[in-house]
């Protein structure tokens, strides 16, 4: 495993205010940067919002303001969501930042001397909300963008190309050297028959029907396309080419694990054109673009453009972070197609943190205070006949979440964790202490059962703690558990806990009336 960790988000577009969806992809990059963070890798987490283009231009000329102006205020509401969701970005890339538009004028200069642009001129269909030409065959007798399904017109320009097709060799080699570059394997399979074997075609570069971009130095009546722009955040952001690059000397390398993850709609731009792009410029290659799924709502995409969105911020008001974080990593398996419904919302809070998690904390509590007048017992053992399958269960849960973390199974690591939450309340059912409580020569047993229980949760707690940021921090307060057995290199001991004094708090996680917070919900959904 490589000591450090680089891990980015797309640079959202802020022609509106941004989405669960976008929240979505954020989380999930957060909750990874934390538990590398946690695992004591050194990592750098970006995001950053992606500023030029015709749409955002024609977006501000509508709100009657400058794009400037227009953008800047969006991106205070999204930076302001990031903080509202406790997202631990360290840094922040604007591609209207000076220190972004010289590197990108930088490099198309030099792709331009070294002949991998070249200016021609261009004819095709295109499609203004995804800023993407495409040839008659793509958009087909209907005139519909692949992508996105809108309709598209006829444009034609004086626009310089990227010779695409002089890499498609040495992209395929790289796929085949890299099997886990793309993830999941499915959406590989796809961009090699849709487009690479189609033949790749060359690649506009820029555009003069709009002025709202980084203009070309050798030809300033071109800006350069917005998908150019947008990519090189993903270094810019770092220092490249900077006087002071020692970021990205440091974070793109070899020693560092690259992950760019993006959602399915813009897959092609980060496994094709980008690492072409960076073979030309002679760049170290990222080590995996993983791609996720996009949130629909009943059967349509949710999307900034068709305005059908729930916005994040009333339901982290309501329900609070961790309710929000904890459906958003759990309930859309990493990598797969995911829908919002406010049933499913509800359920999954109700289901797994209040009655799984939080009553599981509950009942030892009380158990605890009852049969120990508060004090935690200390380890004696394996001691009931389910203690060792419980410590079974336990390890392989930690097995499998770093195991499915390191792969950036994001769902599916908490899965586990939720498995061993279930064992740990069948356990209580197994060993029925309010039995072993009325024998004073069980004492010994039931002081085990506790022992456990406590110190299956301490665990939980920690596992937990990328994606939950309040409830863990509740446990370990309520069950009396010092600093030193909250670090993840506790994590595997079973016999830590003991003598602890647990206080009655309130529950972590209320449970939700389902009838009423549905309707709730769907009342936001509405406006
Ligand atoms: O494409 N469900 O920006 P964008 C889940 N600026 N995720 C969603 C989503 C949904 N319904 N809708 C959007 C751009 N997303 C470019 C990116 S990167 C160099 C440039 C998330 O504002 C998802 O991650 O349209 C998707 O890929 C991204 O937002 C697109 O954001
Ligand atoms: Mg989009």
């Amino acid at each position: 495993m490589k000591k450090r960790f680089y891990i980015t988000t797309p640079i959202y577009y802020p022609s509106a205010s941004l989405h669960i969806g976008h929240a979505y992809c954020t989380t999930m990059a957060d909750t990874l940067a934390r538990y590398n963070r946690m695992r004591g890798r050194d990592v750098y987490f970006l995001t950053g919002t992606d500023e030029h283009g015709e749409k955002i231009q024609k977006n501000a000329e509508a709100a009657n303001k400058t794009p400037l102006q227009f953008v800047d205020e969006i991106v205070a509401g999204i930076k302001n969501l990031w903080r509202e969701l406790q997202i631990t970005n360290d840094d922040y890339i604007r591609t209207t930042e000076p220190r972004h538009e010289k590197v990108v004028q930088q490099i198309f200069s030099k792709l331009l001397e070294q002949g991998d642009i070249y200016l021609g001129s261009y004819k095709g269909w295109y499609c203004t909300p995804c800023e993407s030409f495409w040839t008659d065959s793509q958009a087909g007798e209907n005139h519909i963008c692949p992508d996105c399904g809108r309709p598209v017109h006829q444009a034609e320009e004086e626009a310089y190309f990227f010779r695409m097709s002089k890499y498609t060799d040495r992209l395929l080699k790289f796929y085949e050297e890299n099997p886990n570059f793309i993830t999941p394997e499915s959406r590989k399979n796809e961009m090699i028959n849709n487009f690479i074997k189609p033949g790749l075609e060359d690649l506009c570069v820029s555009r003069t029907s709009f002025d709202w971009g980084i203009k070309i130095k050798e030809n300033p009546k071109h800006v350069v396309y917005v998908w150019l722009d947008a990519l090189v955040n993903y270094i810019s952001a770092l220092g490249y080419l900077s006087e002071d690059d020692s970021k990205f000397k440091k974070f793109w390398s070899s020693e560092t694990e690259i992950v760019h993850l993006v959602g399915n709609d813009i897959t092609r731009f980060h496994v094709i054109y980008w690492p072409i792009f960076l073979m030309a410029l002679g760049l170290h290659l990222p080590d995996r673009v993983f791609v996720h799924g996009l949130l629909m709502m009943k059967d349509e995409k949710m999307s900034k453009s068709k305005g059908n969105v729930v916005a994040p911020e009333p339901l982290i008001e309501k329900y609070g972070l961790d309710a929000l974080r904890y459906y958003l990593v759990r309930e859309t398996i990493f990598g797969s197609d995911g829908s919002f419904t406010p049933e499913q919302f509800v359920e999954r809070i109700n289901v797994d943190l209040a009655n799984d998690f939080g009553n599981l904390l509950n009942r030892t509590i009380s158990m605890i205070n009852k049969y120990f007048d508060g004090i935690i017992p200390s380890y004696q053992g394996q001691i009931v006949s389910f203690d060792k399958e419980l410590e079974e269960c336990g390890l392989t849960a930690i097995d499998n979440y770093e195991k499915l973390m390191d792969d950036l199974r994001v769902t599916d690591a908490f899965v586990e964790v939720l498995n061993y939450v279930s064992r740990a309340n069948k356990y209580i059912e197994e060993t029925q202490p309010w039995v072993l409580a009325k024998d004073e020569s069980k004492k010994d047993e039931l002081a085990s059962v506790m022992n456990h229980l406590a110190n299956a949760l301490r665990q939980c707690a920690i596992l937990l703690s990328p994606v939950l940021l309040k409830a863990p921090k509740l446990l370990f307060e309520q069950l009396g558990i010092e600093k030193a057995k909250q670090g993840y290199g506790t994590i595997r001991d079973f016999t830590i806990i003991g003598g602890e004094k647990v206080s009655k708090g309130t529950p972590l996680f209320p449970r939700l009336d389902t009838a009423v917070e549905i309707e709730y919900i769907k009342n936001l959904m509405k406006r």
